[in-house]
């Protein structure tokens, strides 16, 4: 069947376009999230329009409020959108035409579908900050809260996930807190650099009309307008800095859940997680699944193809627009949904979650893990090199591991069986309370130092 020709664009077209070739060119599927900044862009242009005596006062009036009914349209869920009008830009501007006639055909003046797509999304990806950092707020608190429950806490710190020296529990829960402010750290140095007004650069190359970009950029929170008119319409980096950020901000998600799936295992049982946020399964009624950590743990590879995606579909685009970048959105869409998702999951699961002491002393004490506090009372108290002393406690360890008990528990002659000079004292730093609290060093897992790094972080996020 044949179409009429586009009503917005189709002047010089006999035609209209095959069903597939609409079905392909359409963004309105997934670009009508865009509807809110779509206005609000429209009205910032039509007040600009206005002031510099482009368009009347009187049909910038019209234009602007008539927006306004169109918003409450699509908000009200009453709005009938069109794939034939392809995008959420034309579907708005065919609507305010039916509303307010003559004068919505004014509002495209000295403005692109081009530079009017980069505006739009820039205010919605620079939302999607925003919600980023707020939700990375509310996880690291809830990290804040174990650390502080936990402080002095002992569990065993792995390396290659091997038992190597006790940690502290706080302190475990403040290192999440360290990579989560690096990642609102990003966050906000994205929306800093993306804060400049593209609407303006027109198509490409600017426009003869006596426009003020200021205004504009002015009236919709940005900094400046970008400098360049062919960058303005071309550029798509703050959507992948805003991409780039998520997927590492999701990688230290999964890295935590899947912290959690090993310790709330029958094997480590670590952590309790509440019912709230666990799952049952339908033939083995024992089971407490995980599941929220583990779709935690599969959304970063959303997150991140997203990245990729973006990332491709830019690197071989000729200046300036091209019709590939409509691909931007879903991608950007999908990825900020999982993030912002991910994140609420995690922070009800880190604020329900229970430690279990005993499983994480029990742990913290096996597996020679005051080995190293060992080693270190030789060089301290006997003035022997490190690399000697070392060398010493690898054999102790494997006197213990013959007799099939712990560093502790090997007696005094025993010890001395394999240096000479140890005396009894030795037995003080075996206990792992005592290695954890020795770690006193700046950013060690003392408890006294977790407390401190508590306190300035909850003095910081206020
Ligand atoms: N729907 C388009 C997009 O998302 C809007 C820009 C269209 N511009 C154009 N010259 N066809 O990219």
């Amino acid at each position: 069947m044949t179409q009429s020709a586009n009503q917005m664009w189709g002047g010089r077209f006999a035609a209209g376009p095959d069903a597939i070739m609409e079905a392909i060119n359409a963004s309105i599927g997934f670009d009508k999230r865009l509807a809110r900044q779509d206005i609000d862009g429209s009205r910032a242009h039509a007040a600009m329009l206005a002031a510099t005596g482009i368009i009347t006062d009187s049909d910038a009036e019209a234009i602007r409020e008539g927006l306004l009914t169109v918003l409450s349209e699509i908000e009200g869920g009453t709005f009938a959108f069109s794939t034939a009008l392809e995008d959420i830009h034309m579907n708005v501007e065919s609507r305010l035409k039916e509303v307010i006639g003559e004068p919505a055909g004014r509002l495209h003046t000295a403005r692109s579908r081009n530079d009017q797509v980069a505006v739009d999304f820039r205010l919605w990806v620079r939302d999607q900050c925003d919600a980023a950092i707020a939700g990375i707020d509310a996880l690291m608190r809830a990290f804040l809260d174990q650390a502080e429950a936990g402080a002095e806490w002992v569990m065993p710190g792995f390396t290659h996930l091997q038992t190597a020296q006790p940690v502290t529990w706080g302190h475990h829960m403040m290192a999440y807190v360290e990579m989560l402010a690096r990642d609102a750290g990003r966050f906000r140095d994205a929306r800093a650099r993306m804060n400049e007004c593209p609407l303006g650069a027109a198509a490409l190359a600017g426009t003869s009309f006596p426009i003020d970009r200021h205004m504009t950029a002015a009236a919709l929170g940005f900094d400046r307008p970008t400098a360049n008119s062919l960058d303005s319409v071309s550029d798509r980096d703050f959507a992948l800095e805003f991409l780039a950020a998520s997927s590492i901000c999701a990688m230290h998600l999964s890295r935590f859940a899947e912290e959690l799936v090993i310790w709330s295992s029958a094997q480590f049982r670590f952590v309790r997680l509440s019912d709230r946020w666990s799952t049952g399964s339908s033939i083995m009624p024992q089971k407490r699944n995980p599941d929220a950590a583990e779709l935690i743990r599969a959304k970063v590879a959303r997150i991140m193809g997203a990245n990729v995606a973006l990332m491709m579909v830019m690197k071989g685009l000729a200046l300036t627009y091209s019709k590939d970048m409509q691909e931007d959105k879903e991608q950007v869409f999908d990825a900020a949904d999982s993030l912002m998702l991910a994140l609420a999951a995690m922070t009800g699961m880190v604020g329900d979650m229970t430690a279990n002491r005993d499983a994480l002393a029990r742990a913290a004490g096996a597996g020679f893990s005051t080995a190293t506090d060992l080693a270190d009372w030789l060089v301290r108290t006997l003035g022997l090199p490190f690399r000697e002393a070392h060398h010493v406690t690898g054999s102790l360890v494997a006197a213990a591991e013959a007799k099939g008990c712990d560093l502790p528990d090997l007696t005094l002659a025993d010890m001395q069986g394999v240096h000479a000079g140890i005396t009894g004292d030795v037995f003080g730093v075996l206990g792992v309370e005592n290695s954890v609290r020795s770690r006193l060093s700046y950013g060690g897992t003392a408890p006294e130092r977790v407390r401190e790094q508590v306190a300035a972080w909850r003095a910081r996020l206020g």
